[in-house]
C-alpha cells in the first residue's frame, strides 16, 4: 500500500438483502491537510456493528443514512499524526466516528466526539469493551434489565460482543444466566470461558422447550439481540413481571420484507412484563461511569472480553458480513494500520 494516499471505502449502492462487496467502492484521494483547529488522524482499528447495515438504508432512523459516495460510517480508534488543535498532540491515541478511511481530519465533533484514549488502555478496547457494545451491555443489562441475585436471565446473541458482556454482568449481579448462540463452539465457549450457567444452540431448534427445561419457573430478564423466533422463544418463557430488554433484532437486518411481529406477544400481557427498547447513545453523559465499572471488573478478573480482529481496509465489506454470518466470537474489529508514531 502506498503511504501517501488516503483510501476511502465509500457506499456505492443501497443494499438489497445481504450486504455485498459491490455495495461499496474503494477510492483513492490525497491525504487531507488539517485546517486551523483540526487534527489529522490515521485510523488503526475499525468497529463493526450490525447497526451499520441499517445506516446503509435510505430511511429515517436514530441517525441519518450514509449517503451514496460517502465513506461508510464506523466507530474507530486512530492516532493523531498532525495537530492544529491545542487539545491534541501528535502520537496521542483517539477514538471517534472516523469511518472506513485510512486518514481523516476533524475538529472533534461528531456522533461520538473525538476523545483521547488514556495511556495503558489496549488499542482495541475503545471499540470493544469500552466501545459501543460494552456500553450497550452495561446500560441495557444493569439500567433496564436490573437482574437481582437468584433471578434467571436469558441473553440471545450471547457469544457476540454485546451479549457476551451482558450475560457476564448478569452473572456478576448473582443471576443464573442462559445464553443462546449459533453452533457448538460458541455454546462451549459461553459455558467454559465466559461463565454462563447454560448455553443453547438456537440452530438445533425447539428453543422454547429447551429454555423451559432449564428454567421451569420462567425467566425474569430477557436481553434480546436477535428478534424473530428467538424472541418468541424468550417471550414464551417469561416469568411474572419479567423485564424484556430489546437491544436489537439482527435476524431481520438483511431481510427484504419487514419481519412479522412476535406471534405470541400476548405473553407480555399475561405475564405483566415490561418491554423496553433503548439506544445506547442516549446514555452518552454516563459513559465514563460505565467505562470505570467495566474497567474495574476486568482488572479484578471478573469480566473477560473476546475480540475477532481481521485485517485490511479492503476487507471491510467481508468483515461486516461476518456479523450476519455468525463468524465472529466476541467483538468484530478490523485492523487498518500499526501506530505510525510512538504512542504518547
Ligand atoms: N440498542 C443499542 O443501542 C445497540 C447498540 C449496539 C448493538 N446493538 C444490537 O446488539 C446486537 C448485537 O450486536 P453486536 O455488535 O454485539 O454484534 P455481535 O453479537 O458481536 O455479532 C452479531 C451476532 O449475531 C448473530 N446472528 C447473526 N444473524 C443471526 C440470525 N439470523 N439469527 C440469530 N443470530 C444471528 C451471530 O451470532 P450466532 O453465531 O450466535 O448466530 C453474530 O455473531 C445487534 O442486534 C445490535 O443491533 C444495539
Amino acid at each position: 500500500m502506498r503511504n501517501d494516499v488516503n483510501r476511502r471505502m465509500v457506499l456505492a449502492a443501497r443494499p438489497h438483502g445481504m450486504v455485498k462487496d459491490s455495495d461499496f467502492r474503494m477510492e483513492e484521494a490525497p491525504i487531507p491537510v488539517p485546517a486551523e483547529g483540526e487534527v489529522l488522524i490515521r485510523n488503526l482499528y475499525l468497529s463493526f456493528d450490525p447497526t451499520q447495515r441499517g445506516w446503509m438504508e435510505d430511511r429515517p432512523s436514530y441517525l441519518p443514512p450514509v449517503q451514496i459516495g460517502e465513506p461508510m460510517r464506523a466507530g474507530a480508534v486512530g492516532q493523531v499524526i498532525e495537530s492544529k488543535n491545542p487539545n491534541f498532540k501528535p502520537g496521542e491515541i483517539v477514538q471517534g466516528t472516523f469511518g472506513w478511511v485510512d486518514y481523516l481530519t476533524t475538529s472533534g465533533g461528531g456522533i461520538m466526539p473525538l476523545t483521547k484514549v488514556p495511556a495503558g488502555v489496549p488499542l482495541t478496547a475503545p471499540v470493544s469493551i469500552f466501545g459501543i457494545t460494552g456500553l450497550t451491555a452495561y446500560f441495557g443489562m444493569l439500567d433496564l434489565g436490573k437482574p437481582a441475585a437468584g433471578e434467571v436471565v436469558l441473553v440471545s446473541g450471547a457469544a457476540g460482543a454485546t451479549g457476551s458482556v451482558a450475560g457476564q454482568l448478569a452473572k456478576l449481579m448473582g443471576a443464573t444466566v442462559i445464553g443462546t448462540a449459533g453452533g457448538p463452539d460458541k455454546t462451549r465457549w459461553l459455558r467454559e470461558t465466559a461463565g454462563f450457567d447454560h448455553a443453547l444452540d438456537y440452530r438445533e431448534g425447539n428453543l422454547t422447550q429447551r429454555i423451559k427445561e432449564i428454567a421451569p419457573k420462567g425467566i425474569n430478564v430477557f436481553f434480546d439481540n436477535v428478534g424473530g423466533e428467538v424472541l418468541e422463544a424468550g417471550l414464551a418463557n417469561l416469568a411474572l413481571r419479567a423485564r424484556v430488554v430489546l437491544c436489537g433484532g439482527i435476524s431481520s437486518y438483511n431481510a427484504t420484507e419487514p419481519p412479522p411481529g412476535p406471534r405470541n406477544y400476548m405473553q407480555i400481557v399475561i405475564m405483566r412484563a415490561r418491554v423496553e427498547g433503548f439506544i445506547v447513545l442516549d446514555y452518552a453523559p454516563r459513559f465514563p461511569e460505565a467505562v470505570a465499572a467495566l474497567g474495574k471488573w476486568i482488572g479484578e478478573g471478573k469480566l473477560i472480553t473476546a475480540e475477532d480482529v481481521q485485517e485490511g481496509l479492503e476487507n471491510a465489506p467481508a468483515t461486516l458480513r461476518r456479523l450476519f454470518e455468525g463468524r465472529n466470537l466476541g467483538k468484530q474489529i478490523l485492523k487498518i494500520a500499526e501506530t505510525p508514531l510512538p504512542r504518547i
